[in-house]
């Protein structure tokens, strides 16, 4: 097995150094300072593993990133290949105006297993559910709440929906009304909105809407390894988008993906609180230590814990 779980303590440090250095910018008011700390962190613990690692989804293409650019090779290069999704801010806002749910995430998969994501938005759909045909992208919103309602043996009014407060959504919003389904709406954060339908205690039964196609591939990746239905299709606005998205091999630009054809084969997630959310404990400073609290899954051991980690400064 190329992903085994040696790399598990390895990754969960990656997230929780990244988590760590953004910290220190909390409440700044500045983006941009503390995206650049996680991101230069995780560079940096990533190129102490021992794997021929590949950015798959980072901080953009060369020309517009100098680290963790989509393509960049990472690791000792003496280990296994893999590739490798991160996103070392989530909830850049966040971290910025110091509000509950900052993350930093990485998804790890056998080299070609996971989905080489541009950087446009992508139409999301995801619930506890492992039949097919029970949600679809391509159905309408009611007949995703009905089948949902009848799938949990829930009323509609007793489902809740989590989705981005955007303009955009106000369609999808206003339709939900009418079904009485109770709204989650977040302001940011769509990997931990997505991953809240993997358990009862989130409240969230159902995540839908559309938010960053990169987000979409790092959150497939979890609800993977929890058995939860996925979809994800890419939206091309631009042309440039267009050209970019063939540039990556996308040849159907409407395509519908199902969860396996976005991450395949053994992964590996991890995500670390750096503000306190829905999901994760932020990092916590005592004495001198640091406490980080990640959420970690690991497909073929079935692993799905969140792991409270105390360290001392070095
Ligand atoms: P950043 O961390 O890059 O700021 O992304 C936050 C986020 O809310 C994502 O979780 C989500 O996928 C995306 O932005 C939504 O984009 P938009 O703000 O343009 O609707």
């Amino acid at each position: 097995m190329t992903i085994n779980q040696k790399f598990i303590d390895q990754f969960v440090n990656v997230t929780s150094k990244a988590a760590l250095a953004s910290f220190y910018f909390i409440g700044k008011k500045d983006k941009v300072a503390s995206d650049q700390a996680a991101v230069d962190s995780m560079r940096s613990e990533l190129n102490k593993i021992d794997i021929k690692g590949q950015i798959v989804i980072g901080e953009g293409e060369l020309d517009e990133a100098p680290m963790l650019y989509i393509g960049e090779e990472i690791g000792t290069k003496k280990g296994p290949e893999i590739d490798i999704a991160v996103d070392p801010l989530e909830g850049t806002n966040f971290a910025a105006f110091n509000l509950p749910g900052a993350l930093s995430v990485i998804a790890i998969a056998e080299k070609n297993n996971l989905f080489k994501a541009p950087e446009t938005y992508m139409e999301k759909i995801s619930a506890n559910v492992n039949e097919k045909e029970v949600i679809d992208l391509d159905y309408s919103i009611k007949k995703n709440i009905h089948n949902l309602s009848e799938y949990l043996n829930k009323k509609p009014e007793e489902l809740t929906a989590c989705i981005l407060d955007r303009p955009r959504h106000n369609s999808i919003i206003k339709e939900l009304k009418n079904l009485k389904v109770k709204l989650k709406l977040i302001t940011d954060g769509d990997v931990s909105g997505a991953l809240m339908v993997t358990d009862e205690k989130y409240k969230v039964d159902i995540f839908m809407g559309t938010g960053g196609g990169p987000e979409g591939v790092l959150a497939a990746t979890a609800l993977d390894a929890f058995n939860c239905a996925f979809q994800g299709r890419f939206l091309f606005d631009t042309e440039v988008d267009k050209i970019r998205a063939k540039k990556m091999g996308i040849k159907n630009l409407k395509k519908k993906y199902e969860l396996n054809e976005i991450v395949s084969g053994d992964s590996i997630f991890c995500a670390t609180g750096i503000t306190t959310g829905d999901l994760l404990k932020g990092i916590e400073i005592k004495n001198n230590n640091f406490i980080s609290e990640t959420l970690v899954t690991h497909k073929s051991t079935k692993l799905k814990k969140i792991i409270r980690n105390e360290e001392k400064f070095k």
